[in-house]
C-alpha cells in the first residue's frame, strides 16, 4: 500500500509495481499531467513532488509514500484561477497550452525554493518544459508579472 498527499487529500493505492505516477495521475482524471515521452524529456508530465518539480513518468507509484503531490488542477478553485495562471493569459502565454501546466509548475516551484530568482533562473526552469508553439519570452514575462506581484525581488542577470 502506498500513502501520499494529492492536491490535499490523503490518497491510498495498491497497484501493480511499475506503475507510474503519470499513468495513476491520467487514470485518476489529472489530465493536466501529459504524455511527452517515455523518458520526462519534454517536460509535459511535470508534476511538484513535495514542491520540488519532477517528471510523472519517471516516478514509480511505490516510490511516492509519505511524499506531497501538486497537479495544477490544485491551483484553481472553483472557476477562481490561481494568480500564475492569470499572468499566463494576461501575457498571451499560451497558445494550444499542452506545455502550460509543466510551465505553471515549474515557475511555482522556482517561487516556493528562491526569494530573488534570476531571470536566468526563470530561463532555467522553464528549459525543462518543452514549447512548439509559444516559445518562451511570454511565458517569462508571465513569471516576472508573477513574482514581482507576489513581492519577490527578480534580480536582473550580470
Ligand atoms: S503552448 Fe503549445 S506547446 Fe506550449
Amino acid at each position: 500500500m502506498t500513502t501520499f498527499q494529492l492536491n490535499g487529500k490523503t490518497v491510498s493505492v495498491d497497484l501493480r509495481p511499475g506503475t507510474t505516477l503519470l499513468d495513476y495521475l491520467r487514470n485518476q482524471g489529472f489530465f493536466s499531467v501529459k504524455y511527452g515521452s517515455d523518458k520526462g524529456e519534454t517536460g509535459a508530465d511535470s508534476i511538484l513532488v513535495d514542491g520540488k518539480i519532477m517528471n510523472a513518468s519517471l516516478i514509480l507509484i511505490h516510490t511516492v509514500n509519505g511524499k506531497k503531490i501538486e497537479t495544477v488542477e490544485s491551483f484553481a478553485t472553483g472557476r477562481d484561477i490561481h494568480p500564475l495562471q492569470d499572468a499566463f493569459i494576461e501575457e498571451g502565454a499560451i497558445q494550444c497550452g499542452y506545455c502550460t501546466p509543466g510551465m505553471i509548475l515549474a515557475i511555482e516551484s522556482l517561487a516556493r525554493e528562491k526569494k530573488s530568482p534570476s531571470n536566468n533562473d526563470i530561463k532555467d526552469v522553464l528549459a525543462g518544459v518543452y514549447c512548439r508553439c509559444t516559445g518562451y519570452v511570454k511565458p517569462v514575462k508571465a513569471a516576472m508579472s508573477y513574482l514581482t506581484a507576489r513581492n519577490t525581488k527578480v534580480h536582473k542577470d550580470e
